[in-house]
């Protein structure tokens, strides 16, 4: 059960830096260096576009590097990783050819027109300008440039949890903005909700052509959604949609 006060208590704790460096320790991000997910998320980022010959640029890359050296085994010309956050240590970074750059999550260090891909794999959903970010994707993106990303629009807080938790995936949406900021802004937790017309609309706002587009739906979320109030307000794509992922292009000059 959610105690907003707790969660909120929680979250302001985190707000104290010493302390939320401590629990990054903690911090599961995803793929780690599971092999076969390495491999999944590698040819999904390339299966339309192959890295070879590419500026390969990834968004959020979390703990590993794996799905970055794939690519420069398969060809890349240059692979940089960009987060937030430092998962990965300087003696693991000086062990590779990739350029692992950490930033404010504003403005994006990189010349406009610097790269011919960029990947994303569950990192957007978790940004805390989303529209400040899509921009600065089109700005670096070469023009005729891909744009791979994975978007996950669950609330992440139930993750793991056993037994699994299939109706709370959208108990995010309970709460309004400001409530829902104060609970989790500092968190890994944090995801800014979006739903998949909002992402579509801020890609295609800021420039991108989307060339291919896949969407996951929550079965389980379909058969409750008449008992679900806080879902009423959206379409029916956006209430059951929990995974997309956007393949975009930025169109020649
Ligand atoms: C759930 S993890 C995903 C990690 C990895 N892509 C994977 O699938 O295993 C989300 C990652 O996005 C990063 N992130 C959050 N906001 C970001 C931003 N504005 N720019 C770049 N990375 C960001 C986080 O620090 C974290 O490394």
């Amino acid at each position: 059960m959610t105690i907003v006060p707790l969660e909120v208590i929680h979250n302001l704790l985190l707000g104290v830096k010493p302390i939320s460096k401590l629990m990054q320790r903690y911090h599961l991000t995803g793929i780690n260096s599971n092999s076969g997910k390495v491999q999944e998320v590698y040819t999904l980022y390339s299966r339309f576009t192959p890295p070879r010959g590419k500026d390969v640029l990834e968004i959020g890359p979390g703990q590993t590097l794996d799905v970055l050296e794939t690519a420069l085994t398969a060809g890349a010309v240059s692979c940089t990783a960009v987060d937030v956050l430092r998962y990965v240590s300087e003696k693991q970074t000086k062990k590779t050819q990739i350029d692992y750059i950490l930033y404010d999550g504003r403005r994006l260090p990189f010349n406009s027109c610097e790269f011919d891909c960029i990947w994303s794999h569950t990192a957007f959903e978790h940004v805390r300008d989303p529209a400040t970010t899509v921009a600065e994707c089109f700005r670096v993106l070469r023009h005729g440039g891909h744009l791979v990303a994975l978007i996950d629009l669950g609330d992440h807080s139930y993750y793991g949890l056993q037994p699994p938790q299939p109706l709370k995936l959208f108990d995010c949406l309970r709460y309004p903005e400001w409530l829902w900021n104060l609970m989790k802004w500092n968190r890994s937790s944090y995801t800014n909700r979006l739903r998949k017309s909002d992402w579509i609309r801020l890609f295609t706002e800021a420039g991108f052509v989307i060339e291919h587009q896949e969407s996951t739906v929550s079965d389980v979320v379909v058969k409750a959604l008449p008992s679900l109030p806080y879902l009423q307000r959206y379409s029916y794509e956006d209430a059951v949609t929990n995974v997309i992922t956007l393949w975009l292009r930025k169109p020649q000059a």
